[in-house]
C-alpha cells in the first residue's frame, strides 16, 4: 500500500529591509500622531525598502534563508509559489524574478493574488500538489513592498503598512518536521471596493489622469475594513476548527494577520484564546499584506518553545475579501 504523504514546512525564513520608519518619523510627514497610531492600531514602527529594492529582492532572500534551514539547494526546488499584490510588474511573475536571482533553474513559477491571505491561499496549494504526488519541494513565498502603492499624504492609509517578505520550503518527504495539517481558504467578494488599489489594470490602465486621481494608490474604507475583518477571520478559524473537530484549548499559539492590534484582540476573544497565546509582530513591521504570517511562522519557528505534537493556527483576512486558516502541528 502507498503510504499516505502529508505536507511539511521543511524550513522557513524571513526578510526585512533595513530602514525603519517609526510614528514619530510620520509626524513630520502627516498630521498625525504617535498616541493615535498607537492606541488605533498598535503599530509602533514599520520598515520601508529601498527605491531599488524590488518585491523579488525582498522574497529571494528570505527564500534563500528558507532554503538554508531547510538544508535543500535551489537547484532542488520544483515550484515556486509567490503571494503579492505588489509584484515587480504586472508581468512577467515575481516567481519568475526569484527564480532567476536565487537559481532554482529546476522549477516552475507563477504569482497568486490573494491579497493578505495570499500565503495561505499558497501553502493550501502547495500542500495539495505535494501530497498528490506531483511535486516534491515547493518554495512558497510572500512578499510586499506597499509603501510603493502607499499615497504617503494620505494619513488614513499610510500609517498601517510596511515592507518584508517570508517564506517556506514545503515538502512531501514526511520528514517529522512541522505538518500543515489542515487548510481552509474562502471569500466573500459582496464588498469588494472596500479595499482595493483602481488603477493600472484593465478597468483604469494607466494614463495622466489615473496618476493626477491616485488610482495607483491603495484605497481603504478604514472602519467597514475593520469590521469584515473581524467577521472574516473568525469565520476562518471557526470552520477549520470544526471541520477537523479541534478544540481551541488544542492551539498553542494563534497567529493571526496582523491589521491592526485591536482586529487581533476582537478575534481572539471571540475563538476564546488567551492573550498570551498569540502571535503579535503588528507593533514592529505594520500591515505586511500577505507577508505578515509568512514573517510571522518563522518567528514563532525560530522563538516559540514549541513541543512535538503542539498545534498552530494560523488565520488571514485581505482584500477581495479573502481569508483562509491552517492549522500545522509541530
Ligand atoms: N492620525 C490621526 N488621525 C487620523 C489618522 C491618523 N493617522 N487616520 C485617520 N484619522 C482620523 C480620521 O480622519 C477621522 O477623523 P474625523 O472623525 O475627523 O473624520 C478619525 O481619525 C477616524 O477615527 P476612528 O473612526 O476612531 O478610526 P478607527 O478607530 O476606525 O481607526 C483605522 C482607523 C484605519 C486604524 C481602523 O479603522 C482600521 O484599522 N481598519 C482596518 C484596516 C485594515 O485592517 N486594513 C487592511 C486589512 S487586510
Amino acid at each position: 500500500m502507498e503510504k499516505k504523504i502529508t505536507a511539511s514546512i521543511i524550513g522557513t525564513g524571513s526578510y526585512l529591509p533595513s530602514k525603519v520608519l517609526t510614528n514619530k518619523d510620520l509626524e513630520s510627514m502627516v498630521d498625525t500622531s504617535d498616541e493615535w497610531i498607537t492606541t488605533r492600531t498598535g503599530i509602533k514602527e514599520r520598515r520601508i525598502a529601498e527605491d531599488d529594492e524590488y518585491t523579488s529582492d525582498l522574497g529571494a532572500k528570505a527564500a534563500v534563508r528558507a532554503l538554508s534551514s531547510a538544508g535543500k539547494k535551489p537547484s532542488s526546488v520544483d515550484l515556486i509559489i509567490v503571494a503579492t499584490i505588489t509584484p515587480d510588474m504586472l508581468f512577467p511573475s515575481t516567481a519568475c524574478f526569484i527564480q532567476d536571482k536565487i537559481g532554482a533553474k529546476n522549477a516552475a513559477c507563477f504569482d497568486i493574488n490573494a491579497a493578505c491571505s495570499g500565503y495561505i491561499y499558497a501553502v493550501e496549494i502547495a500542500k495539495r500538489l505535494v501530497e498528490a504526488g506531483s511535486h516534491d519541494t515547493i518554495l512558497v513565498i510572500a512578499s510586499e513592498k506597499l509603501s510603493s502603492i502607499t499615497d504617503w499624504t494620505d494619513r488614513n492609509t499610510c500609517v498601517l503598512f510596511g515592507d518584508g517578505a517570508g517564506a517556506c520550503v514545503i515538502s512531501g518527504e514526511n520528514s517529522g518536521k512541522p505538518r500543515v495539517l489542515y487548510t481552509y481558504t474562502g471569500a466573500d467578494s459582496s464588498a469588494a471596493e472596500l479595499l482595493m488599489m483602481p488603477g493600472g489594470g484593465t478597468r483604469f490602465p494607466a494614463s495622466i489622469q489615473t496618476v493626477e486621481n491616485k488610482l495607483h494608490f491603495l484605497k481603504m474604507a478604514g472602519k467597514e475594513v475593520f469590521k469584515n475583518a473581524v467577521l472574516c477571520m473568525y469565520k476562518a478559524s471557526e470552520k477549520i476548527m470544526k471541520k477537523y473537530n479541534i478544540s481551541i484549548d488544542e492551539i498553542k499559539c494563534f497567529l493571526p494577520h496582523q491589521a491592526n492590534v485591536r482586529i487581533i484582540d476582537a478575534v481572539a476573544r471571540k475563538i476564546g484564546i488567551e492573550r498570551e497565546k498569540v502571535y503579535l509582530n503588528v507593533q514592529k513591521f505594520g500591515n505586511m499584506s500577505a507577508a505578515t504570517v509568512a514573517v510571522g511562522l518563522d518567528e514563532v519557528f525560530k522563538e516559540w518553545d514549541l513541543k512535538s505534537g503542539d498545534k498552530i493556527l494560523v488565520d488571514a483576512f485581505g482584500a477581495g475579501f479573502t481569508f483562509g486558516s491552517l492549522v500545522i502541528e509541530w
